[in-house]
């Protein structure tokens, strides 16, 4: 057995948000998607995880937010630590807890910033010494997006070719500095549907019956091109255009998907009615907007106009709160 950390060992993960977004795999087992994605790091909302393997334990206790998990959140975490355990010979059971530092009930509990933060944890509480690269194509396993919360500011999951995997994780593009102006407006509305289908499982089920999805793969490489490029030139002309017709395909394919998967809420659509006709008001791009699996809105936008374009959004009916975010660091270990 290898010397595990009596003490066990904790981490913490930011969540992301995708500007081009992963949905769809070509391995299911291996999570290895159909497209390459980049996503900002979001700053101050993390998930704080401790891993301990304790040799007095008959069985795995994962404790989230203070509640003991049980059914699929439970085996979702029994089946990582499992992956952790082979790899470190360390064939004992876990205690495991995870809190955010925001409501769970806000609907930006992401799997992500969990997934990344258990994925540091375990592996330092195993006695594994991972790099960033190796820690986020261990983490892709358990959420596929969290493969992008190990490194902060704009990151791209490259999908690879390879059958293995090996070549297949995120690195970071630029560091959370590089575009200081830019800001994500994330409205919170009101009555979000709680995710019923995960989406490791409705994606497939897109790849499967939505006649959109091909045509979607076909383009999307352009598009991680055009956001790479704009971001590289601080750009909002270029950037949010080009990640607002990459939220529209994403929600297209996801619309035509049999059964249909619709994650919005009237507010939602509303405010992304409001972004589009406020951005042809001015004759500019002045703010773009991406969702993801869920009915929350991310509006980008640059500094000096956030506060306007706040205050126009914020007042449309059934948006509950709003959050200016920058893009922020990385995951990282934390002293106990
Ligand atoms: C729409 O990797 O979060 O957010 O953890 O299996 O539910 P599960 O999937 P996850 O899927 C992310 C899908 C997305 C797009 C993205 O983040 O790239």
């Amino acid at each position: 057995m290898r010397a595990f950390s009596s003490r066990g060992a904790t981490y913490e993960a930011p969540p992301n948000i995708a500007l081009v977004k992963y949905w769809g795999v070509r391995d299911p087992e291996r999570a290895l998607p159909y497209n390459s994605s980049l996503s900002v790091t979001l700053e101050r909302l993390r998930s704080r995880t401790t891993v301990r393997f304790d040799p007095d334990r008959g069985t795995d206790r994962v404790v989230l937010n203070g509640a003991e998990a049980t059914g699929p959140p439970r085996e979702a975490v029994v089946r990582f630590l499992d992956r952790v355990r082979a790899a470190a010979s360390v064939p004992l059971a876990a205690d495991v807890r995870s809190s955010n530092n925001f409501p769970t009930a806000s609907g930006l509990a992401s799997s992500a910033s969990g997934f990344a933060a258990l994925a540091g944890a375990a592996t330092i509480a195993a006695g594994l010494e991972l790099s960033p690269r190796a820690l986020s194509r261990l983490a892709r396993l358990g959420s596929g997006s969290a493969s992008r919360s190990i490194f902060g500011g704009f990151v791209e999951w490259r999908a690879g070719t390879r059958a293995d995997g090996s070549d297949c994780y995120a690195r970071p593009l630029f560091g959370p500095d590089h575009w200081p102006e830019l800001v994500d407006l994330v409205l919170l509305v009101e009555g979000a549907p709680v995710k019923s289908v995960r989406s490791a499982e409705a994606m497939q089920r897109t790849v499967r019956t939505s006649p959109a999805y091909r045509r979607r793969l076909e383009e999307v490489t352009g598009r991680l091109r055009a956001v790479r490029a704009a971001i590289s030139a601080r750009d909002p002309d270029r950037l949010f255009p080009v990640v607002m017709d990459e939220c529209d395909s994403f929600r297209e394919v996801c619309e035509t998907t049999r059964p249909p998967l619709d994650y919005l809420t009237a507010t939602s659509r509303a405010i992304l009615a409001e972004v589009r006709s406020l951005n042809r008001a001015e004759g500019r791009a002045v703010a773009g907007y991406t969702h993801d699996a869920g009915a929350h809105v991310h509006v980008f936008t640059l500094a000096p106009d956030a506060r306007r374009v706040r205050g126009r959004l914020a007042r449309l009916p059934g948006v509950r709160r709003t959050l200016l975010l920058r893009p922020g660091p990385g995951a990282r270990t934390v002293d106990a």
